[in-house]
């Protein structure tokens, strides 16, 4: 008889996560959880005074998700109040404001706060990290582009979205994957995908942006000024294996690799 009853599905178990928001003072970090949370958007700015605190809970799959959203104050002066509340985090949004560079280059520093504040026993890599690139509505201002901010996430194994907070563009699709990540870590022992997975080396990643802060044609090929031709065409050569768009899925490769064509032909009209 018991063989013939229908089988009762299991009651998937439900999973409490720690999140945390970091970034720059002011780049949107609060609007982006307000966006998701509360549907709304303030323009007035009121910057978050240490840390605030908030409970959601999200369905990812067939499992009940109770998350704690811990979103830091960016200001340096709340250091000593938001770096008690690195530790067991699941899950990190990462801001920075595509009009502003600085915010971008802050990034590296927030990790390091953050890896510091752990410990030699912490486990950044048990960590889902979503990048989001906020602000694209103010398109007149952005200095960051899309290419680069994509390289810098995906060079570290990270989720990259483009988000504003004020349109709502990009924050459920971003909350979505993000959630979906954290659940699938937790399945898998607390594992996320290594760095490159997405298919794309260290040294390409290396290679783009090396080719994007350099200061002339002579430093973008990374041959000396007077360099002779076959010096050029030897590093063009090199160049062009490491960035043709046929071989490198790397953010920004397509660019990267116009603009080695472009500086070869000027080095070459140049040397007699
Ligand atoms: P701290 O709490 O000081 O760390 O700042 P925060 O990162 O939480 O910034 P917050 O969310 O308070 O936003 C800062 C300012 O940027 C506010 O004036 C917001 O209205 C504005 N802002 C946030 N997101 C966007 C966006 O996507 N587009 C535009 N245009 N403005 C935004
Ligand atoms: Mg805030």
């Amino acid at each position: 008889m018991e063989a013939n009853m229908p089988k009762r599905k299991e009651p998937s178990k439900s999973l409490r996560i720690k999140v945390i928001s970091m970034g720059n003072a002011e780049v949107g970090k609060s609007c982006i959880i307000k966006r998701y949370c509360e549907k709304r958007f303030v323009s007035k700015y009121l910057a978050t005074i240490g840390i605030d605190y908030g409970v959601t809970k999200v369905q990812v799959r067939d499992r009940e998700i109770k998350v704690n959203i811990f979103d830091m104050a960016g200001h340096p002066f709340f250091y000593e109040v938001r770096n008690e509340f690195y530790k067991d985090t699941q899950g990190v949004i990462l801001v920075y404001d595509v009009g502003q560079k600085e915010s971008f280059d802050a990034l590296d520093g927030w990790l390091a706060e953050m890896k510091q504040e752990l410990g030699p026993h912490g486990n950044m890599d048990s960590v889902v990290f979503v990048v989001c690139a906020n602000k694209i509505d103010c398109a007149k201002h952005r200095c960051v582009d899309e290419s680069e901010g994509r390289l810098w996430a995906e060079s570290k194994g990270f989720l990259y979205f483009e988000t504003s907070a004020q349109t709502g563009e990009g924050i459920n699709e971003m909350f979505q994957a993000f959630y979906v990540s954290i659940v699938d870590l937790c399945e898998n022992g607390g594992k996320r995908p290594t760095p490159n997975s997405s298919g794309f080396t260290k040294e390409q990643a290396d290679t783009i942006r090396r080719i994007r802060n350099s200061k002339d044609s002579w430093d973008m090929l990374g041959v000396k000024p007077g360099a002779s031709r076959e010096e050029v065409n030897k590093a063009y050569r090199k160049l062009a294996v490491l960035l043709h768009p046929d071989k490198c899925v790397a953010p920004g490769s397509e660019d990267a690799f116009k603009a080695v064509v472009n500086a070869r032909t000027a080095l070459l009209k140049s040397i007699k």
